[in-house]
């Protein structure tokens, strides 16, 4: 560990209380939003009265399986502020994200959000180490996504000076690194390797730089690719969580203490794993789709909202509120190949046990013969390229090998020299559908 947790007595009192006083908290906070979301929202209204549920029934928090789902689609049918539970003059604040097809999801937040959005973020860069007089160098994009505006609040509200740099123009991001010396930095895993390969464009050294923390989210990654960001920058890279559509980052973050999953901060979140095929509520610890209810938002309460993040809920450990592993990854990202579910981040977890080849990669996804068929192209590690074709191609048969003895499927793996592999400064997009 590079960086000192945080006392505790710097924490905020929920962050140490015992389980009876979140549970009791969470089921106040639970009854006023489902009241809240019933009477100032008309879709809640539709779907819980056609259910045949009313907010008076809940006595207890598993008494909130009996409550209907929603999902990005209803925030859709309600285009663009028909979801909100206060009038549109009481919000100070709308993001959005772009949808694949169509319209985007528009989200709104009251002052009281943007308040509570700031303390929760503020929570997560502390718990990832973060303090008072720290630099942070935010390079999450600034706009309708909700990464750069969510953590600038909350590096903000801890005592940072905060840069707010964006995503983008990767020369300029390592002169900035290199003359302001900031000891945090936030960005996506991806975006973090793309910073890191300009500073060996540079001829810098990502190690000698004063970082120290790394807050990392956004989008799936796996541990191999925590072990190659701490390495390349010699920092702790942590994992943070969150959705738009459930407030922003700042939902779940994982603490320097223990580096061990995400804390989801149930004081304003109550989350069930659910089968994601049956929509049955599992127990803590199996692998599931994760629904998240917010359980204080005034402007867009949340009820049973299907985030298709599959993960599984762990006891607490350095906080008092359970813990979710690392995202696996989108039930919609997952790709089914020769009757195997495969997900980028089981592919990548597997690339990076090659020494030769690089995290940079994509997953092209074609028909042949009517059946799925996956080529994975992945950058060689720069330094071994000049091995010679032979050579490189005799690395992408190992991964190819391995692939098949590990998850059993038949792809073809293409090794690429640096550079092949288009960079994002955000979110990476790891599959390439080319099926007609
Ligand atoms: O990505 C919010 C965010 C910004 C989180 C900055 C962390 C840091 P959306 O654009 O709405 O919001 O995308 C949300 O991204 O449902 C997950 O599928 C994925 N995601 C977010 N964080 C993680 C993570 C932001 N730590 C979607 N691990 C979510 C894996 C993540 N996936």
């Amino acid at each position: 560990m590079r960086t000192q947790p945080p006392a505790r007595s710097e924490l905020e009192a929920i962050e140490t209380a015992s389980r009876d006083e979140l549970t009791a908290l969470q089921i106040v906070r639970l009854k006023q939003t489902l009241n809240h979301a019933y009477r100032q929202v008309r879709a809640y209204r539709k779907i819980f009265d056609e259910a045949g549920v009313h907010p008076d029934e809940l006595e207890e928090l598993s008494d909130l399986a009996r409550f209907p789902f929603t999902a990005k689609d209803d925030l859709r049918k309600a285009y663009p502020f028909g979801m909100f539970a206060v009038p549109r003059t009481q919000l100070v604040r709308v993001h959005a994200s772009s949808g694949t097809t169509g319209k985007p999801t528009v989200v709104g937040y009251t002052q009281g959000d943007i308040d509570t959005w700031t303390a929760l973020m503020m929570r997560s860069i502390r718990a990832a180490g973060g303090r008072a007089g720290d630099i942070m160098h935010n390079a999450y994009g600034y706009g309708l996504f909700t990464g750069g505006l969510g953590l600038h609040y909350g590096a903000e509200r801890l005592g940072c000076t905060t840069v707010p740099v964006s995503g983008g123009m990767t020369e300029r991001q390592v002169q900035l690194i290199e003359d302001f010396k900031p000891d945090i930095i936030a960005a996506t895993p991806s975006y973090m390797l793309a910073i890191g390969d300009e500073f060996e464009r540079q001829g810098l050294d990502a190690r000698e730089t004063a970082l120290r923390i790394g807050l990392h989210g956004a989008e799936p990654w796996t541990e191999a690719m925590r072990e190659e960001i701490e390495e390349r920058f010699d920092i702790d890279a942590l994992n943070v969580y969150g959705l738009s559509e459930v407030l922003g980052p700042g939902i779940a973050a994982e603490c320097i203490e223990s580096k061990d999953g995400l804390t989801l901060w149930e004081d304003h979140f109550y989350p069930e794993i659910v089968d994601p095929g049956t929509g049955e509520v599992l127990p803590d610890g199996e692998i599931g789709e994760l629904l998240l209810t917010t359980l204080t938002k005034e402007g867009l309460p949340m009820i049973r909202y299907r985030t298709r993040d599959l993960t599984r809920l762990l006891p607490p450990s350095a906080r008092s509120m359970r813990r979710c592993a690392r995202i696996t990854g989108r039930s919609d990202d997952m790709m089914i190949i020769h009757g195997v579910n495969v997900f980028p981040t089981t592919i990548e977890a597997l690339i990076l046990e090659q020494e030769a080849l690089s995290p940079h990669y994509v997953l092209e996804l074609r028909k042949k013969n009517r059946l799925d068929d996956l080529t994975v192209v992945v950058e060689a590690r720069p330094e071994l390229w000049g091995s010679g074709e032979a050579a490189m191609s005799a690395k992408g048969q190992a991964l190819q090998h391995h692939i098949k003895a590990m998850i059993g499927i038949t792809t073809t793996v293409k090794v690429v020299p640096e550079g092949s592999v288009e960079r994002s400064a955000g979110k990476a997009q790891r599959v390439i559908d080319l099926r007609e």
